[in-house]
């Protein structure tokens, strides 16, 4: 299902509240610096941190879900920004946010994807700054049956016939992905079940990092 359809069904597709990354190290946050929240979807993370007073860009393909997002920045007054592209379209001053989150990005993007969104997250940020990043692992439980039905199309990274992407890294190396960082926190562990929309129940093999920018 593309995300346009996803977040057509559901308005919460990936669930109301906050990715628990973000709740567990909130206060290590600055408010004085804008945020960018890159694949908001959404926007239940963007939307979690305004309420808290900081100020959080958010970039996001998806036109169904930027509107939605439109729509409650209106309603709510609260200090979200929406841009309506990808990362890689997207321009920021260099060293403009306090931090940067990709949150459950990873696994929808390439290898090459996964590396370029690394150099730019660290043209964003401000030195001393915070990239919160979440990843499915290898030991996923649907990995095998991707791995099986896909094609390949890179180390872990497998698309469809309709052009979906999906991309694991193997227990370990979400921090190597991103040379350069001071570890802040790292966690890898089997995430609840859950279900987005009516689909099915599932649970995922999540991999976690909070890095500074040194
Ligand atoms: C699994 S969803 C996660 C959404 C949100 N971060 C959350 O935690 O609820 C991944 C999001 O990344 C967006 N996305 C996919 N490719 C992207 C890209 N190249 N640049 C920015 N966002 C992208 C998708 O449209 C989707 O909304």
């Amino acid at each position: 299902m593309s995300f346009d359809a996803a977040f057509r069904s559901d308005d919460s597709y990936f669930g109301a509240r906050p990715d628990p990354l973000l709740t567990e190290h909130v206060h290590q946050l600055d408010s004085r610096l804008p945020l960018l929240d890159v694949g908001m979807g959404q926007g239940r993370n963007a939307f979690w941190l305004a309420q808290r007073g900081f100020s959080v860009d958010g970039i996001e393909p998806s036109i169904v879900a930027h509107e939605k997002v439109c729509e409650l920045v209106a309603e709510e007054g609260l200090s979200v920004h929406p841009y309506p592209c990808t990362f890689e379209e997207f321009e920021a001053q260099a060293d403009s946010y306090g931090a940067v989150l990709a949150l459950g990005l990873l696994p929808v993007l390439s290898r090459e994807g996964i590396a370029l969104l690394g150099s730019r997250v660290d043209q964003w940020l401000v030195e001393g700054g915070l990239f919160f990043v979440t990843a499915f692992t290898t030991d996923d439980p649907a990995y095998p049956r991707i791995a099986r039905r896909w094609s390949k199309a890179g180390r872990h990274s497998f698309v469809d016939a309709q052009g979906n992407r999906r991309s694991w890294v193997e227990p370990g190396e979400l921090p190597r992905l991103f040379e350069g960082y001071e570890v802040i926190h790292e966690r890898e562990y089997m995430g609840p079940m859950h279900r987005h929309g009516d689909g099915p129940l599932h649970q995922h093999a999540i991999a976690e990092a909070v890095l500074r920018k040194s």
